[in-house]
């Protein structure tokens, strides 16, 4: 007897449709999987037999053969234990009905209870586009797959309540979509808590609001981590497809739950400086997205720069650039999508105190140049906006004037965003700081006093035309944040101090 279940398979966050074909024939016992399985594939075996005898169904003493079609591509993972058992058991006659607009995933314990599995959002994104009526998933995280609007998803608990409902014993009801708005938000950090730094927040503002990699550099103790850590409560907000592709990376990684079902603001990654170079940019064994692919329209945010290994900076470096990341491995590479605004924050020197306004560096004048030499240029020259966070004083961090709050800058941040989603709708960009160079030459004009400026200090400074790329693509969200069409003279001043410490330690202009 013959069976065909459908399941679906993920590669990268691409899901795929994958046939389980399942022959029951005469001859001595004997069961096996075929179709490119890895070996967590073959231990199915164990897990469907065992399901399928403790819950008190039969299972053929005969000759088994699955196929996993199309068996040209390596198939991962435990999530074809479902589909198996539901294929055996139609082969085997114990159940009788169709379930060719179905898909079965999940993987099963011993005594048929139905686990989580990996990469469950793009399954179910996948079996709406192949026109999929039904799906079958592991109730822990079916809110997961139930964002996806017209495809049935039907929670399972364990292989009796499946039977039960298959034969039309026990009704399971679909999984009912949770909104936005019940899912429960991050607690924020606020900007009021802030003392002072006014120029630090500006560039914040300004690094947000068009998308610009932001590096922090100054003393301990100035406040940039806690600025930093600021950040997330003044991005603008995830539009609903935005949110779709990052939650799809959090499911192929394995962190949602039906708590978290869904990701539905901008992700803050922080990793400390020992992650190692594969956590940073995803890969290994089984392969997961790393923590550049995790900050999926959200940010990257590096604490102490230079304490990061080399090699992890370096592989930052094309990702940042492309906004995505291949991963090579023997069965084919596979891509994560990174689109992230990078943020990092350092101190200028071991001691921590070059260049301070009242304390001596106690370091050497060798010392110091190694110190700033670990950040890999090829990464400075990402970094559109660089900032000193000067020490603060006391009577700012002890006076009474409150700080502006979050939530007046997010709007600005907002508005800001809306102009350029608006000025870039045909453009395949989303932001100013993805603007290549014919988007600068259309969208970036100058006033005339502007250009005069710039060309001043494109002289005098001896700006290399990298630079002057980047002094024009922030400008051009400062003039968006003032909703300004043109760029003014005064925005190029600002964007010029947004660039200060090139010339200041590194000489990079
Ligand atoms: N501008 C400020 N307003 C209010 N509190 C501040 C400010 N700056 C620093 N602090 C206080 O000092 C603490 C240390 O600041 P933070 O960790 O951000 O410094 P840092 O610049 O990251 O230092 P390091 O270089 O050592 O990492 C903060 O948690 C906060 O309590
Ligand atoms: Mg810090």
């Amino acid at each position: 007897m013959f069976s065909e279940v459908n399941s679906m398979g993920v590669w990268g966050i691409e899901a795929y449709k994958v046939s389980v074909e399942t022959n029951i024939s005469r001859g001595n016992a004997y069961f096996d999987i075929v179709g490119l399985p890895d070996t967590s594939i073959r231990e199915s075996r164990e897990r469907v037999r065992s399901s399928i005898r403790n819950n008190n169904l039969r299972f053929p003493a005969s000759r088994i053969v699955v196929n996993l079609a199309p068996a040209d591509v390596k198939k991962e993972g435990s999530v074809y234990d479902l589909p198996i058992l539901v294929g055996v058991l139609l082969a085997n006659g114990e159940l009788d009905c169709d379930v060719s607009d179905a898909v079965f995933v999940g993987e099963l314990s011993l005594k048929g209870e139905i686990r989580a599995v990996k990469g469950l959002l793009s399954m179910a994104i996948k079996a709406k586009e192949l026109g999929i009526k039904r799906m079958f998933v592991p109730e822990s995280i079916a809110v997961q797959a139930a964002v996806v609007e017209g495809i049935d998803v039907y929670p399972v608990k364990n292989v009796e309540k499946l039977i039960a409902h298959l034969k039309g014993e026990e009704e399971i009801l679909p999984q009912k979509a949770k909104s936005f708005e019940e899912i429960k938000q991050p607690d924020l950090l606020d900007f009021a808590d802030v003392a002072g730094q006014s120029f630090a927040k500006q560039a914040v503002e300004i690094a947000c609001a068009g998308g610009h990699n932001l590096l922090l550099i100054g003393p301990p103790g100035s406040g940039k981590s806690m600025i930093a850590k600021r950040i997330p409560s003044v991005l603008p907000s995830l539009t609903f497809d935005e949110a779709i592709e990052t939650s799809e990376i959090y499911s192929v990684s394995g962190s949602l739950d039906n708590k978290h079902p869904m990701i539905t603001t901008r992700p803050f990654r922080s990793p400390h400086h020992t992650v190692s170079a594969a956590a940073l940019s995803g890969g290994g064994t089984s392969p997961t997205p790393g923590e550049i692919s995790l900050a999926h329209n959200g940010v990257l945010f590096l604490d102490e720069l230079p304490e990061f290994p080399r090699k992890s900076m370096e592989t930052l470096r094309q990702p940042l650039e492309d906004g995505k990341i291949t991963i090579s491995r023997v069965a084919g590479s596979l891509t994560y999508p990174c689109e992230v605004m990078f943020v990092a924050a350092m101190n200028p020197c071991p001691c921590g105190y070059f260049g301070h306004p009242k304390r001596k560096c106690t370091c050497s004048s060798v010392a110091v140049k190694n110190y700033l030499g670990k950040v890999s240029g090829p990464l400075l020259d990402r970094i559109d906006i660089q900032i000193e966070v000067p020490p603060v004083s006391y009577d700012e961090l002890v006076s009474k004037k409150s700080s502006e709050d979050s939530e007046s800058i997010r709007k600005r941040v907002e508005n800001a965003r809306n102009i350029q989603r608006q000025r870039f709708k045909d453009d395949k960009i989303t932001c100013n700081a993805q603007m290549s160079t014919a988007h600068l030459k259309k969208y970036c004009v100058l006033e005339d006093d502007a250009n005069e400026y710039l060309k001043l200090g494109f002289e005098r400074l001896s700006m290399s035309g990298r630079a002057y790329d980047r002094i024009l693509k922030v400008a051009r969200t400062i003039a968006d944040l003032r909703n300004g069409e043109t760029i003014s003279k005064k925005d190029i001043a600002t964007a010029f101090r947004l660039r200060s410490l090139d010339k200041k330690y590194w000489n990079n202009l």
